[in-house]
């Protein structure tokens, strides 16, 4: 039987020895198989029980003796010796060992038993090539998904062994196809599936011993699309959070924030959070994701954080009793921001929440803010927008003003009133331009030149009551033009003309009367008319 000699798997040798004892019945031959440089023994006939002398010999042309239960008679080789007084025990198997034996018993007669010994050699070793793979730090082989991969594996043995693929994922295992001697596949499009453990496994025919190599190999693939990066908001809305959104990929990918411009590394994680002080508006950062069996320059995007831009109508009317619709747009807020809509009646100013009378709702970055029921109280006043994100925050005041809503009656009545206006104007406009009224007009615009009349008269000082009653005149002139009325200044017109008269030293014809005043002012209107391009 197998003995501890230098084998490397004492137990599994002797299993295989339990194994081979048994007789291979092949006509009348028993069939014993043994391995290289390992023990055999070949039994004497299947009998038990008291044993006559054996002879053993070889039998090649001539027989040849081996060994006898004679003890006078010298053994063939050390290696051979006799167990259970008829078995022949053969250490150290050759290849030249295997071949015909035959044991030679004298009882009540003499009694041949042939025995057929096999030599198996091997496996030994068994040669895995699998490629084209890439090998991690540990060892561990992998492979890209999609490539194309080829397996093989080589045994050499005596006789030759049977080489066979099993591949087991987390199921049980499954075979990729069996081979003598030499086993060969390609996986053409590796999937995530195909990933686990590939067996090769080499066994001989003839002592079936197997000798397996196990090679793990995973299946690696790159995210499918470029990173994408983005800017949030975090829970405390003071802090942002820079995410690098690069999925899909197995193993998970490896990430690294740079600042930029400057390159000033951030983290080197997925989710990175920054705190106020860093973040100015304008500022860009970039993630540069790297994966084992991606782009080698790895995969990049950037991020720009922007201060929130507010754009709404200044001003807004509503009426009493009413709804009006404030609205306010935020746009560039990188993150987007948080908008909020504020009274400024009362300090501090108060953030309105939505009830029955306010109502908020807001479509991405547009927000609005409804008022029902308008009061001129309550509402009317300025609003404000409030935009906030972690990069800082904006505000933009609207005032609304209410209006009490105008009826029919008022209406009609205005617009009566501007018909009326309107005749009113274009009645003086006629007047005005009609050649027979031209002089009329113009005499009365002339005599409201009194600025200079009136400090003509002071310096004459002739008459004192004259004077005052000039100087009071004057006065209540100076009010009169102010209401520029036309049947009141035809009433000053006498006063007038008779200071003017005295300014120019012509005090007789102040006595003349009405009539050569007027003649006298006609003629001056005359010219100046002439002068003058348009009327006062
Ligand atoms: C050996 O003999 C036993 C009974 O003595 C028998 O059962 C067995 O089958 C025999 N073996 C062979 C290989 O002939
Ligand atoms: C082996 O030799 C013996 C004795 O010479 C003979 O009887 C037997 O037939 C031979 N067997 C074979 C297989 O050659
Ligand atoms: C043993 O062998 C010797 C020498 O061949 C012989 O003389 C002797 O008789 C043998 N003994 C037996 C018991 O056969
Ligand atoms: C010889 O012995 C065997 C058993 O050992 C027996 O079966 C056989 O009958 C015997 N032959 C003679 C002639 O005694
Ligand atoms: C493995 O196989 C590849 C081609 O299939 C070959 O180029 C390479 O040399 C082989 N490696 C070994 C160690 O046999
Ligand atoms: C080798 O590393 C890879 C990746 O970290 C792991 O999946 C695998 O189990 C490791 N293998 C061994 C033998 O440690
Ligand atoms: C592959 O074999 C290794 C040990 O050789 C074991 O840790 C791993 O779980 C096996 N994987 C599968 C998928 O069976
Ligand atoms: C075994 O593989 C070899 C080499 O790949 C091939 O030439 C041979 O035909 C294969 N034999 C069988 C039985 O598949
Ligand atoms: C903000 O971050 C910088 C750099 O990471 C750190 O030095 C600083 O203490 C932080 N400030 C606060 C208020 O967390
Ligand atoms: C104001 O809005 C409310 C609710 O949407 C509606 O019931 C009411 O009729 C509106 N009032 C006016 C004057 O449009
Ligand atoms: C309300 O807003 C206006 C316009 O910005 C501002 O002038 C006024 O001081 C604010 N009032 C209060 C109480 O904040
Ligand atoms: C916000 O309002 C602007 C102008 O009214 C419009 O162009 C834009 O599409 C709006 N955005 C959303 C998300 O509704």
């Amino acid at each position: 039987m197998a003995t501890g000699r230098g084998p490397p798997e004492p137990r599994v040798l002797l299993c295989l020895g339990a194994l081979l004892a048994r007789w291979v019945a092949a006509g009348l031959e028993a069939i014993i198989v043994g391995e290289l440089h390992e023990s055999i023994t070949l039994p004497c006939g299947n009998i038990s029980g008291p044993r006559g002398p054996v002879t053993w010999y070889r039998n090649n042309s001539e027989p040849v003796f081996l060994l006898s239960s004679n003890a006078s008679l010298m053994r063939a080789e050390p290696r051979f010796s006799l167990v259970d007084s008829s078995s022949l025990h053969i250490d150290m198997l050759s290849l030249q060992d295997a071949g015909s034996y035959t044991c030679r018993e004298m009882r009540n007669g003499t009694w041949w038993f042939p025995v057929w010994l096999q030599v198996a050699s091997g496996p030994d070793h068994i040669e895995v090539n699998i490629s084209a793979t890439g090998t991690l730090d540990n060892g561990t082989l992998y492979v890209v998904k999609g490539s194309q991969v080829d397996f093989s594996c080589r045994s050499s043995a005596q006789p030759p062994p049977m080489v066979e693929w099993w591949f087991q994922a987390h199921s049980s295992p499954e075979s990729f196809g069996s081979n003598l001697t030499v086993t060969c596949f390609t996986l053409l499009l590796m999937s995530q599936n195909l990933q686990g453990n590939y067996t090769c496994l080499a066994t001989s025919k003839l002592s079936g011993r197997q000798r397996k190599v196990i090679t793990e190999l995973l299946v690696y693939s790159p995210p499918p699309s470029p990173p994408q990066c983005s800017a949030e908001m975090s829970l405390e809305s003071s802090a942002l959070q820079l995410t690098c959104r690069w999925d899909g990929g197995y193993p998970d990918p490896n990430f690294l924030w740079t600042e930029e411009p400057g390159g000033a590394i951030l983290g080197k994680s997925k989710l990175e959070m920054l705190n106020r002080s860093q973040l100015q508006d304008g500022k860009k950062f970039k993630c540069v994701g790297s994966h084992i069996v991606g782009p080698e320059s790895g995969a990049s995007c950037v991020v720009q954080i922007r201060i929130p831009f507010l754009f709404s109508e200044p001003m807004k009317t509503c009426f009493v009793g009413g709804n009006v619709t404030l609205t306010c747009q935020v746009s560039e807020a990188n993150p987007p921001a948080k908008i909020q809509w504020l009274r400024n009646l009362t300090q501090p100013e108060v953030v309105i929440q939505p009830d029955s009378h306010y109502l908020i709702a807001q479509n991405g970055q547009n927000s609005t803010l409804t008022i029902r029921n308008c009061s001129q109280d309550l509402d009317e006043g300025y609003y404000v927008c409030r935009a906030e994100n972690p990069v800082g925050v904006r505000e933009v005041d609207i005032w609304l003003s209410v209006k009490e809503p105008v009826n029919i009656g008022g209406i009609v009545g205005t617009i009566v009133s501007l018909l009326l206006l309107a005749l009113a104007i274009i009645s003086g406009l006629m007047l005005y331009y009609s050649p027979v009224f031209c002089w009329k007009v113009r005499s009365t615009f002339r005599g409201q030149d009194m600025g200079d009349v009136m400090v003509l008269v002071e310096s004459e000082e002739e008459e004192e009551d004259e004077q005052e009653d000039a100087a009071e005149e004057v006065e209540e002139e100076e009010e009169e033009t102010e209401r520029e009325e036309l049947p009141k200044q035809t009433k000053k017109h006498g006063h007038i003309h008779r200071v003017t008269a005295l300014v120019n030293g012509n005090l007789e014809q102040m006595g003349n009367g009405l009539q050569d005043l007027r003649d006298d002012s006609s003629e001056q209107q005359n010219g100046s008319v002439r002068e003058e391009d348009r009327p006062v």
